[in-house]
C-alpha cells in the first residue's frame, strides 16, 4: 500500500522562512573572454540522473519544477554537473566594502565579501562554474547555494552557527558569540567510498563538492596567496641545492617549470622576486595574457629557442625575468634536452591531480583540441595524457641525470607519472607506500625549512576595500617581525617591506605573510588593537590550508612525516576541532585539496578581527594551537627542527602549555638489534 505523506510542498514551504523565493526569469548572458570549465566526467546510471534532478530542485519551489528540470537535465548532459547557471547574478562579482552588504552581524557582511572574492572574474579560474581554482575548486556546488547561503548569512546573529555540508547550507543552529559562526566541510566521503569515481558520481548527483582547499574554504586572495610560499620555496631550494649563501637570492639562476594557472601563475612573479630568471610553460594562451596584463610575467615567447635566448640574456645581464612560454612543458624540456642547455631548478606545476578531467595537457595537442578531445573522446584523451607524463618523466630523468634539481610541487605530478605505469618513480619501484624518487617540495624544502618550525601562509583581507588599510597592516606587521633572529625572519621581513611595491593585490585589499605561531599571535592581535582604535577598518585573517597545521597530506604537507603516521588524519581533525572550540569565526575542514580526492584531509579558518575584547581572547588559544599542534606532530615524528621548536614553545608557556616530546633511539642499536628480521 502507497504511503501518504503527511505534508505536500505547500506546507514544506511554509515551514521555512529562508529559501529561495525569487525565480530569476532566464539565465544571465555569458560573458565572452571569460574562461568556462571544460565537461566534467562522470558515469550516471539513469536512476542517477533522475536522483541528481531531484536533488536539485531540492532548492526550487514547485511551481518552477516543470520550468527548471529540463534545463538542469540540459545542463547535466552538457557540462557534466548542475551548476544552476540562472541563480547566478548578471556581470561580474568581487569582494565589495563590507558595508555594501545586508547583514545582522559583521561576520555574516564579512564572510559575503570573502565568498564574492572568491568568485570574481579577475580571481577565479572558471567563475561560471564557480570555479576559484586548481581546475576544480569549487567555492558551492551550484549557484542556489551561493543564493540561499547569502541570505543566510543575511540574517545570521552573533549568537548562531550556519552548518554548510558540500556548499549546501544545513542551517542556522544558535550557539553563543564565542562559537564559530560558520562550519563548513566539502567532500568528506565515508573510507569505503573515498575515491575519484565514488566522487565523481558524488558530485554530478549534488552531494558533494571539491573545495580544494581555500575555494571550499572561502579564503582564496587570488596568486598572491601563493607567491609567497612560491619565493620561500625556490629561494630555499637554490639555498640548499646550489650552494647559494642565506643573504643571497637566485641572481643569474635558470628555473624552468609549467603552469600559469590559478596558483602556479605565481611562479613568475615569485621567481622575479627572488632575484631569479623562469621560464614557465603554459599551454592556455588566455592565462599567458591575464599573467602578462598584471605584470606577472614579463615576456612571452612563441618557441623555446626564444624562450631560452631571451632567458640567458636575462643572465647574463643579471636581472631578474620571467618569461612565459607558449606552449607544451614536455615539448620546452625536449629543446633543453636536445640543446643541452642548463637548468639550475627544475618544477611543473598542471594541475596533475586532476590529469584525466582536463588538468594536465598531452602533447601533440592544443590546449583548445584538448578541450575538444577532453569531451568527445575521454578515454583516447587519457592515453594521450599517460603517454605524455611518461615522455615528461623520461625528460626529467635525463636533466637530473646531468645535475638539474627537479621537485615535484605539491601537484601529484609524480602520483600521476606512477599511475600512468611508471613503476620506477616510486622509491620500492612497486608501490607508492615508500613515496617517490624525487622529492616534493614540502619534503625537502618547504616542511623542514618552514613548517617545521611553524612557518606558514598566515594572510589577512582588508574588508573596508580601502588600500590605505592595507599598507598600515603591512607596516603594523613589518613592526613584529625581528629580521635578525633567523634567516626566515628576514626573508619574511623583506617580503612584507616590499609587499605593496611588487604589485601583489588581485581581487581585495589582502596579504600573505608567512609567520610561525607567535609571529601570527602577535600580528593578529595588533591588527584588533588598530580596529578597536579605528585606525583600520575590520581585517578577516586567516590562512591556507596548506600549512604547518591543519592539513593531514602525504604527498605534499606531510609527506616530511616519516614516523608512519603520514597516513593519518588525527592531526587536521583536531586541528579543525580545536579551532571551533576556541571560537574562530569560520572553521573547515575538506577532503582532497591539491592532491586530489582521498589523499588528503585538510582544513583552515576565518578570524573576523572586530577589534572586541572577546577576539583578543579568542586568539591568544587559537592563534597557538592552530600552529603549534602541527608542530607538535611534526616533533612526534622526530622532525628535528619542530623538536627544538616545541623545546623552546614548553619553556616560553610554561604552566600553559606543555607538548610531548619524543625520545631518539639510537639507528645502529635498532639495525643490530632487528638485523634483517621481518614479520609475517
Ligand atoms: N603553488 C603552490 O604552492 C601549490 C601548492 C600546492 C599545490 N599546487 C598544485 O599545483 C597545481 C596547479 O594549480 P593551479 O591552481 O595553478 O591550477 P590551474 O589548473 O589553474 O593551472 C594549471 C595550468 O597548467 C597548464 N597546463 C596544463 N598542462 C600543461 C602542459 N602540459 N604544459 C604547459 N602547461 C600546461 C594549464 O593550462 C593551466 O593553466 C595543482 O595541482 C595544485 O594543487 C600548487
Amino acid at each position: 500500500m502507497e504511503k501518504t505523506l503527511t505534508f505536500d510542498n505547500q506546507s514544506i514551504n511554509e515551514a521555512m522562512n529562508i529559501k529561495l523565493t525569487d525565480i530569476p526569469k532566464d539565465i544571465p548572458a555569458f560573458q565572452t573572454g571569460i574562461r568556462r570549465a571544460p565537461r566534467r566526467e562522470a558515469k550516471l546510471s539513469n536512476a542517477d540522473i533522475k536522483l541528481a534532478l531531484k536533488n536539485a530542485l531540492r532548492y526550487i519551489p514547485e511551481e518552477y519544477h516543470e520550468e527548471l528540470a529540463p534545463e538542469f537535465l540540459n545542463e547535466l548532459m552538457t557540462y557534466g554537473r548542475i551548476y544552476g547557471y540562472r541563480f547566478r547574478p548578471e556581470g561580474n562579482l568581487y569582494g565589495k566594502p563590507i558595508d555594501e552588504y545586508k547583514g545582522r552581524c559583521t561576520d555574516g557582511k564579512a564572510f559575503q565579501v570573502m565568498i564574492d572574492n572568491n568568485l570574481d572574474f579577475a580571481v577565479a579560474l572558471y567563475p561560471y562554474e564557480l570555479v576559484t581554482y586548481g581546475e576544480t575548486g569549487q567555492v558551492f556546488q551550484n549557484w542556489m547555494q551561493y543564493q540561499l547561503v547569502k541570505k543566510y548569512l543575511e540574517v545570521l546573529t552573533e549568537d548562531q552557527t550556519l552548518v554548510i555540508q558540500s556548499g549546501h547550507p544545513v542551517g542556522l543552529f544558535k550557539s553563543k558569540p564565542d562559537a564559530p559562526r560558520v562550519i563548513l566541510t566539502n567532500s568528506l566521503m565515508v573510507g569505503m567510498f573515498d575515491n575519484q569515481e565514488d566522487w565523481k558520481r558524488a558530485t554530478a548527483i549534488g552531494v558533494a563538492n571539491y573545495g580544494q582547499m581555500t575555494a571550499g574554504g572561502w579564503m582564496y586572495i587570488g596568486p598572491q596567496g601563493i607567491v609567497h610560499g612560491t619565493y620561500s620555496t625556490i629561494l630555499n631550494a637554490g639555498r640548499l641545492k646550489l650552494g647559494i649563501p642565506q643573504d643571497k637570492d637566485l641572481s643569474g639562476r635558470l628555473f624552468v617549470t609549467s603552469g600559469l594557472g590559478g596558483m602556479s601563475g605565481a611562479q613568475g612573479k615569485a621567481v622575479e622576486i627572488a632575484g631569479g630568471v623562469g621560464i614557465i610553460a603554459e599551454v592556455d594562451y588566455s592565462r599567458i595574457e591575464t599573467r602578462y596584463t598584471q605584470g606577472w610575467v614579463s615576456e612571452v615567447a612563441k618557441t623555446c629557442k626564444e624562450a631560452f635566448n631571451l632567458a640567458q640574456q636575462k643572465i647574463d645581464a643579471n636581472e631578474p625575468c620571467a618569461i612565459a612560454y607558449y606552449g607544451n612543458i614536455v615539448d620546452l624540456l625536449q629543446y633543453a634536452v636536445d640543446n643541452n642547455i642548463h637548468i639550475d631548478l627544475l618544477s611543473d606545476q598542471t594541475s596533475c591531480h586532476a590529469v584525466y578531467d582536463g588538468g594536465y595537457c598531452p602533447m601533440g595537442i592544443t590546449f583548445e583540441e584538448r578541450t575538444e578531445l577532453l569531451a568527445h573522446n575521454p578515454e583516447k584523451f587519457a592515453h594521450l595524457v599517460d603517454e605524455t607524463l611518461r615522455k615528461h618523466f623520461e625528460l626529467i630523468k635525463t636533466l637530473h641525470n646531468r645535475g638539474v634539481y627537479f621537485f615535484d610541487y605539491g601537484n601529484s605530478f609524480m602520483k600521476a607519472v606512477y599511475d600512468a605505469g611508471c613503476k620506477d618513480i616510486s622509491k620500492n619501484g612497486i608501490d607508492e607506500k615508500d613515496g617517490f624518487i624525487f622529492p616534493s617540495y614540502v619534503e625537502d624544502i618547504l616542511g623542514p625549512q618552514l613548517f617545521d618550525f611553524g612557518y606558514g601562509p598566515f594572510r589577512w583581507v582588508c574588508l573596508s576595500g580601502k588600500h590605505e588599510d592595507l599598507l598600515k597592516t603591512d607596516e603594523a606587521a613589518m613592526s613584529c617581525i625581528d629580521p635578525n633572529r633567523r634567516y626566515q625572519d628576514r626573508d619574511n621581513y623583506i617580503w612584507i617591506k616590499d609587499a605593496d611595491k611588487n604589485n601583489l593585490v588581485v581581487g581585495t585589499q589582502a596579504r600573505i605573510l608567512y609567520q610561525d605561531a607567535m609571529g601570527r599571535t602577535n600580528i593578529a592581535l595588533k591588527f584588533n588593537d588598530m580596529v578597536r582604535r579605528g585606525e583600520i577598518g575590520p581585517v578577516m585573517m586567516g590562512r591556507d590550508h596548506h600549512d604547518v597545521s591543519g592539513t593531514d597530506s602525504p604527498f605534499r604537507e606531510t609527506s616530511n612525516i616519516k614516523d608512519g603516521s603520514n597516513i593519518m588524519a588525527d592531526m587536521a581533525t583536531h586541528c579543525f576541532a580545536g579551532n571551533c572550540a576556541r571560537g574562530m569565526s569560520l572553521v573547515a575542514l575538506h577532503n582532497g585539496g591539491g592532491v586530489g580526492i582521498g589523499k588528503s584531509i585538510n582544513g583552515g579558518f576565518g578570524m573576523l578581527l572586530d577589534g572586541s575584547q572577546r577576539v583578543d581572547d579568542i586568539l591568544r588559544t587559537s592563534m597557538p594551537w592552530d600552529v603549534m599542534s602541527g608542530v607538535a606532530r611534526r616533533a612526534w615524528a622526530r622532525n628535528e627542527n619542530s623538536i627544538t621548536t616545541v623545546m623552546e614553545y614548553n619553556k616560553m608557556c610554561e604552566g600553559k602549555d606543555h607538548l610531548t616530546l619524543p625520545f631518539i633511539a639510537d639507528d645502529e642499536m635498532i639495525n643490530d638489534l632487528v638485523g634483517d628480521r621481518i614479520f609475517e
